[in-house]
């Protein structure tokens, strides 16, 4: 069986970490240290930023950039379609959630709609990797409204538009670097920013509001990068730009092979990160059926970015967060990630795309 996605280490770098982990136990620094540090400034560097602060989930980097912009019983307006985190977080700042509806990319008129009343903070989330074309109409709009621009960028590791990287657009970006994403230390986060009191905020916040000076000064929590976290994290940095590469080469076969037959591929402004390699069916071929007759032969399709917007997930269900998605629900329907992930032969991309080939033709004949 294929799998969707393996975050198996290579030989080269498991030596790294080995050699690096045992230097820091014989050390005896576990956090903030000189290995999170050099995270930090490789993170910095591929953002395009003047600060990168590293914690441990994507979902703090989130909460911390929210609270810092003063969301308390204010709205923060993000896509439906996002992952749990992106609201998450923002509750637990305290913010009133506010969704716009987003398939793959914002609907621009949809969120310049919502974008009334005592919003503190706007959100993009760069999907799969995947950057707006209509981000310079999104940073006009959030300074015109004099309200904060957040990138959740926790699949953008690399991601361009343009030449412009991901993570230095607006106020902060928020990365991930949970066990799936492009970039991993198992859990972790880092907060991109050139912002210097956000800088010198996060880094009290993530150490459980401690100002450096015996006081606890804000609410924060126990939330900093481990130094074995970091290590694992800087050995994938040392190949970073290799590893896009491969990634990229990936999507553009599955472009090259797969477009036309039932299937179409977004086509980017600038670079996707690699993290998803997403496809929309064409109207008439059905997910699920796909899935299980790709399943049948080998291939196991990932869940989608995704399949379950927030407007469609219980457990926001209480809340007043808005309604009326016809993009997200037409985007969740229809679209699926194929297998990728770094290292992947081309053997196993020539055997992905013969499958697909072949079911999407037989597939196409089901109608929903
Ligand atoms: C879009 C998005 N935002 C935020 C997060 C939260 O990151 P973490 O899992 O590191 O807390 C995720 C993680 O899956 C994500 O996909």
């Amino acid at each position: 069986m294929i799998p969707p996605f393996t975050a198996a280490v290579p030989d080269d770098e498991i030596a790294t970490v080995l050699a690096a982990a045992e230097q820091i136990m014989r050390a005896g620094r576990l956090v903030l240290g000189a290995h999170t540090e050099v995270l930090e400034t490789t993170v910095a560097v591929m953002a395009g930023t003047r600060y990168a602060i590293a914690v441990n989930s994507g979902s703090t980097a989130l909460e911390i950039i929210y609270k810092t912009v003063d969301v308390q019983g204010r709205t923060v307006l993000m896509p439906t379609n996002t992952n749990y985190a992106t609201a998450a977080a923002a509750l637990a700042a305290g913010a009133q959630v506010q969704l716009y509806d987003a398939g793959l990319y914002p609907d621009l008129a949809d969120l310049e709609r919502r974008l009334t009343g005592d919003v503190s903070a706007v959100v993009v989330v760069h999907i799969g990797g995947y950057i707006t074309p209509d981000l310079p109409q999104i940073m006009q709009l959030c300074e015109a409204a004099g309200v904060a621009l957040i990138e959740d960028a926790a699949h953008a590791h690399g991601s361009t538009f343009g030449d412009r990287p991901a993570g230095g657009f607006g106020y902060a970006a928020a990365f991930s670097l949970f066990a799936t994403k492009v970039v991993t230390t198992g859990e972790g986060g880092v907060i991109t920013t050139d912002d210097p009191d956000l800088d010198r905020l996060a880094r009290i916040y993530r150490n459980q509001g401690h100002d450096g000076d015996g006081r606890h000064v804000v609410w924060g929590g126990s939330w900093r990068m481990t130094e074995l976290g970091a290590v694992l994290g800087s050995a994938q940095f040392d190949h970073f730009d290799r590893d896009l590469i491969q990634r990229r080469a990936v999507i553009d076969r599955y472009i090259t092979d797969l477009s036309g037959i039932g299937l179409e591929f977004p086509v980017p402004h600038g670079q996707v990160s690699g993290h998803k390699c997403i496809a929309l069916l064409n109207y008439g071929i059905e997910r699920d059926h796909l899935r299980d007759k790709v399943s049948a032969v080998g291939v196991e399709l990932a869940r989608g970015v995704y399949e379950q917007p927030l407007h469609r997930q219980p457990v926001f269900g209480g809340l007043n967060i808005g309604d009326s998605f016809p993009a997200a629900n037409d985007f969740a329907d229809r679209h699926i990630c194929l297998p990728l992930w770094r290292g992947m032969t081309d053997d196993i991309v020539d055997r992905v795309i013969k499958i697909i080939r072949t079911s999407v033709a037989e597939a196409g004949h089901k109608l929903p």
